[in-house]
């Protein structure tokens, strides 16, 4: 398993915005899609891609095309569909599924309440988004899921990432995948309660309110 914490000011700037209390519902909405435009980036660093012959207005050229079959880009729901959009902002053209995954509060388990994925993601490189990973017990599911159906690559986008989380998914994937980590920041640690210490609360309630 491979980590990537993105180093770069402006995304301090956004999570250090993201990460305050008083900040409002809609700034913090607009700064995780901004956040995840920029993690995207570093997230695609090894999309597949094939070369093309085309011609400019100048003269014939080659250059590259996104591979097929196109990327998958499976949010978690429900913190997940907050980093959609500033996802498919940089890949337009990628096929979305979605995975509803909850943790038990008590046991930190995590139990799937909703699957729209395709059955077949044989020779897919797939790209997960969930905020938070903390226990890591829903990332480990999601990305067994994945690899079951067969993808050829599972790329997970987080906001905040806590050490403990990070081992549990490298225990749990080993060897056996292909599996990167792009992240703002590695944070302290994990409270009793299995929140992500400093961290910024939790995700889903501020992107969407408390339901
Ligand atoms: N999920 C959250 O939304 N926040 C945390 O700190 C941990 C899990």
């Amino acid at each position: 398993m491979r980590v990537h914490v993105a180093d770069h000011p402006l995304v301090a700037h956004k999570l250090t915005v993201l990460r305050e209390a008083d900040t409002p519902s809609p700034t913090f909405r607009q700064l995780t899609e901004e956040l995840v435009t920029l993690l995207a980036y570093e997230a695609t660093r090894e999309i597949a891609v094939e070369s093309v012959s085309i011609t400019t207005p100048v003269a014939p050229t080659v250059g590259v095309h996104l591979q097929e079959p196109r990327p998958l880009v499976v949010p978690i729901l429900r913190a997940g569909l907050g980093m959609l959009e500033g996802m498919t902002r940089l890949l337009p053209t990628a096929e979305v599924g979605f995975l509803g995954l909850q943790r038990n509060e008590e046991t930190f388990e995590a139990i799937t309440y909703a699957n729209r994925l395709p059955d077949d993601l044989s020779g897919r490189q797939c790209y997960v988004l969930d905020p938070m990973l903390a226990t890591g017990g829903t990332l480990v599911a999601a990305i067994d899921y994945l690899l079951e159906r067969g993808a050829s690559h599972v790329t997970c986008v987080t906001l905040l990432c806590a050490p403990e989380g990070l081992k549990v998914v490298e225990q749990a994937i080993g060897e056996r995948a292909d599996v990167t980590i792009v992240t703002a920041s590695i944070d302290e640690r994990l409270n009793s309660k299995g929140y992500i210490v400093p961290g910024l609360g939790d995700a889903g309630d501020r992107l969407y309110g408390v339901v």
